[in-house]
């Protein structure tokens, strides 16, 4: 399959350079930067030096090409959506622009109206621990929001197991890495006001907060987001409350169903050692998510924990995940590698 990146240079795109360029289905056709234009791929994307000696083309140069994926800034993919179709039968948006399918709830979090509403609803919310069946047969798929991807995860299975007291509220704790806001710079990620931060900075109404609740239909639940000094990584812990009755075997029982069948999905919940609960640190440059749960049985407070690389799990590796179901490839391809220890 012939594939080209919009938006190359930066973060997520250099994600998907790394996973596409070794992918044995795929050939990369483009990669586009306008600010790189004519430049090697590997002078933005270091880590890429002999493995390719691409140069970065105009978004005006592009070929037709089977899958075309979208990394650009929210807000950049549906003021061209209709021209960019016309170069690929296959679209896959990291971007938050087709994540919503609600237009109020959109215009609520993104403070303006959409560019294409109309195509919103030809594209599929590209967790395909949700919604693989349909992805099957999808042409356009949307990006995740990574900690919306890590909330979502952590809460999956208290949602479709039945497990969780819909009437209490749920809390999502989410600690993320630098990365997460793209190449570009701003007075807080200079180093030495990013360097050593535990910033909270969305305790509440995070745009993320719109996907969780759409993708678990839930309308209770409450995001807070606090910077942490990683590079990359997401943390979600979770707190509900258990339905009267449910116990730790019940959930043990919900987590081993549903971790099974998914192979991107690990089960972490060990009595000994140093790594007894999901942590990012050991997923970075993964397409894993971590998940576990602590139960407190005397009052039914259940902490559900998902750790993702954010750049991988959180937007590249989910893409390119989503890329082989909607080819029709092996889901995995690709994409099964660990990551380092220790790191
Ligand atoms: N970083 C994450 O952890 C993460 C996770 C999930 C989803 N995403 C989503 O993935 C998309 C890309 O994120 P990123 O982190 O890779 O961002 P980034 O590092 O800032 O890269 C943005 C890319 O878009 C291009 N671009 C095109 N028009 C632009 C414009 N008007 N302003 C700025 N750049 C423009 C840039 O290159 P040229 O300007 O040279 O063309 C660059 O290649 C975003 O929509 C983001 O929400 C990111």
């Amino acid at each position: 399959m012939k594939v080209s990146i919009i938006g190359g240079s930066g973060y997520a795109g250099g994600e998907l350079l790394r996973l596409l360029l070794s992918h044995p289905d795929v050939d990369v056709n483009q990669a586009t930067s306008e600010s790189h234009l004519g430049e090697y791929v590997y002078q933005q994307h270091p880590n890429l030096r002999k493995q390719t000696k691409m140069k970065f083309t105009s978004r005006q140069m592009l070929e037709p090409c089977d899958v075309l994926f979208l990394a650009l800034p929210h807000g950049e993919a549906q003021k061209h959506i209709a021209e960019y179709a016309q170069i690929a039968p296959k679209i896959v948006d990291l971007s938050a622009d087709f994540r919503l399918h609600d237009q109020a709830l959109y215009k609520k979090y993104y403070e303006s109206d959409h560019n294409a509403p109309d195509w919103v609803e030809k594209f599929v919310y590209g967790l395909p621990e949700l919604h693989r069946e349909e992805m099957k047969t999808a042409s356009y798929i949307s990006g995740v929001g990574c900690n919306a991807t890590a909330s979502i995860l952590s809460l999956y299975v208290g949602v479709k197991y039945g497990l969780i007291d819909p009437n209490q509220p749920i809390f999502v704790e989410i600690k993320v890495g630098s990365s997460e806001g793209g190449q570009s710079v701003n007075a807080g990620s200079h180093h030495p006001e990013r360097s050593s931060v535990v910033r909270t900075f969305a305790p509440y109404g995070h745009r993320h907060t719109a996907e969780v609740m759409q993708e678990l239909g839930l309308t209770n639940v409450h995001l807070t987001m606090t910077s942490v000094d990683l590079v990359r990584g997401a943390l979600a812990t979770s707190h509900s409350f258990v339905k009267p009755g449910v116990t730790e075997k019940d959930i043990w029982k919900a987590y081993r169903d549903w971790a099974e069948n998914e192979p991107f999905i690990r089960l972490v919940k060990d009595k000994r050692g140093i790594y007894r609960v999901p942590e990012p640190k050991i997923l970075a440059g993964t397409n894993f998510a971590d998940v576990g749960f602590e139960l407190d049985p005397e009052t039914g407070h259940l902490i559900t924990i998902a750790a993702i690389d954010n750049l991988m799990k959180g937007a590249s590796g989910t893409a390119v995940q989503a890329m082989n179901i909607i080819s029709g490839l092996e889901e995995t391809t690709g994409l099964s590698f660990c990551g380092l220890h220790p790191i």
